[in-house]
């Protein structure tokens, strides 16, 4: 088969990377890519929302399937233009992707179908908003209701806080049309967790689950940032809250959308707050994420391509997928300054000697080669590194070695990727 990855960061080299074993593909490219992913695919100088120029190029190229993996071209509908040329692409529609596309849509769906999720409303007007928010003890969750590249919840300490921030998204457009409505919501008391499951609009095989690192700093402190690292499985995910997340989250999901007509193949992504009361729904993603993708990739030990070629051809069912026992956990390194302002063009040096430790593999996230053959960073962050190990500790020991075996002053990461696990 002739394949098309669509991305440029940590997961698409995951994805890549693991596709790339497959007995299945021939040839694989990936638009645009990185420098990391250049060693696995041949990358196509195409940004992963030119959704014109992405079609032409798989007809033009006779790619068979196509693996969409950042959210924007699936909620532009990258899914739906390449099915009706007549290329086959694993991802939802734009019509699934509202599930992550608008906030207000996914809380809808909750409440429609029974899933357990924190109390809330839409607004599109502040004062009706700021009374709601008032019917809340602190601290009051406020999200924009479309995509606003991670930066759209804002978890306010006080009702003054909440009012605020009322006025800046919707009145001041904060985050543009995609604060021209928002969704007020209760805060969920609990230890988070990210759970993944492959759907082809009707069944639901559950993959695993991991934990993410959303703060910059090490102690969870400073601000949001895509992720600072992450592992999996997560201890939190209990054979009980497993249970429960698949019955009451995934599965009433899958048949909501399909009722609604909206059938969704792919991979659905919830962020579950486990509380005193069960498992809770915070939101749906479209997309696996990023970077617990790297981990999961490294615990499967199936080939993934079938799986992801029978979530869109409606054949999931009866299907499974081998896993490592072992815990995969992901540091990310980023560029100074991330998340603000990260600088770029750094030279990297030691990814060899970082990827020859015993059970580590580097997924690049933001990286280039400059004129002299030499990796730089390109962005924000800019790599995963990645280890199997008996248990988070001993993936965490492996990880870090690799770390310190990397050379680049330009760069960032935090110490205690894991720490949840590891304490328990
Ligand atoms: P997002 O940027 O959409 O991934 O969400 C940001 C983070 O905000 C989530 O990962 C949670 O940690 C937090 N969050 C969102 N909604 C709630 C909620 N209702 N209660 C507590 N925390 C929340
Ligand atoms: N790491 C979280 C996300 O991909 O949204």
């Amino acid at each position: 088969m002739r394949i098309l990855v669509v991305g440029s960061g940590g997961r698409e080299h995951a994805l890549c990377w693991k596709l790339a074993a497959s007995p299945l593909c021939d040839k694989l490219y990936c638009a645009p890519g990185n420098a990391g992913i250049a060693a696995e695919a041949e990358c196509v100088p195409i940004g992963a929302e030119d959704v014109e120029k992405l079609v032409a190029f798989a007809k033009g190229e006779a790619i068979d399937f196509v693996v969409i993996g950042p959210e924007a071209p699936l909620v532009k509908g990258l899914a739906d233009r390449l099915e009706a040329g007549g290329i086959a692409a694993f991802g939802p529609s734009a019509k699934a992707a509202e599930i992550e596309g608008s906030k207000g849509f996914m809380k809808d769906l909750a409440a429609k179908y029974g899933i357990p999720t924190a109390r809330y409303a839409r607004f599109t007007e502040a004062e009706p908003a700021k009374t709601f928010a008032r019917t809340f003890t602190p601290p009051i969750v406020i999200k924009a209701d479309g995509l606003a590249a991670g930066k759209g919840v804002v978890i306010a300490a006080s009702h003054a806080e909440a009012a605020a921030e009322i006025d800046a998204m919707l009145g001041a457009r904060k985050f543009g049309a995609a604060s021209a409505e928002i969704v007020v919501e209760e805060y969920l008391e609990g230890e988070e967790l990210s759970f993944f499951a492959l759907t082809d609009g009707t069944h639901a095989l559950p993959l695993a689950s991991a934990q993410d690192h959303k703060r910059v700093g090490d102690g969870d402190t400073g601000p949001n940032t895509g992720g600072m690292g992450a592992y999996s499985p997560a201890p939190v995910a209990t054979r009980d809250v497993e249970a429960a997340i698949l019955e009451r989250i995934i599965r009433p999901a899958v048949a909501g959308m399909a009722a609604e007509g909206r059938p969704f193949k792919g991979v659905l992504f919830a962020g579950v707050m486990v509380t005193g009361d069960g498992p809770k729904l915070i939101e749906f993603n479209c997309r696996f994420g990023d970077p617990e993708c790297q981990a999961l990739m490294l615990r499967m030990k199936s080939d993934l391509l079938p799986a992801l070629i029978a979530a869109r051809d409606g054949t999931l069912a009866n299907f499974d997928l081998r896993w490592s026992g072992e815990t995969a956990l992901v540091v990310v390194m980023a560029a100074e300054g991330y998340p603000e302002k990260p600088k770029t063009g750094t030279l990297i040096r030691g990814l060899d000697a970082a990827g020859a430790v015993e059970g580590v593999t580097l997924f690049h996230a933001g990286t280039r080669r400059n004129a002299a053959g030499e990796i730089e960073a390109s962005g924000g962050r800019v790599l995963g590194i990645s280890a199997l190990g008996r248990d988070a500790a001993d993936a965490r020991d492996r990880a870090y070695r690799a770390v310190d075996a990397i050379d680049w002053p330009g760069g960032f990461c935090r110490r205690d990727i894991g720490w949840r696990a590891i304490g328990r």
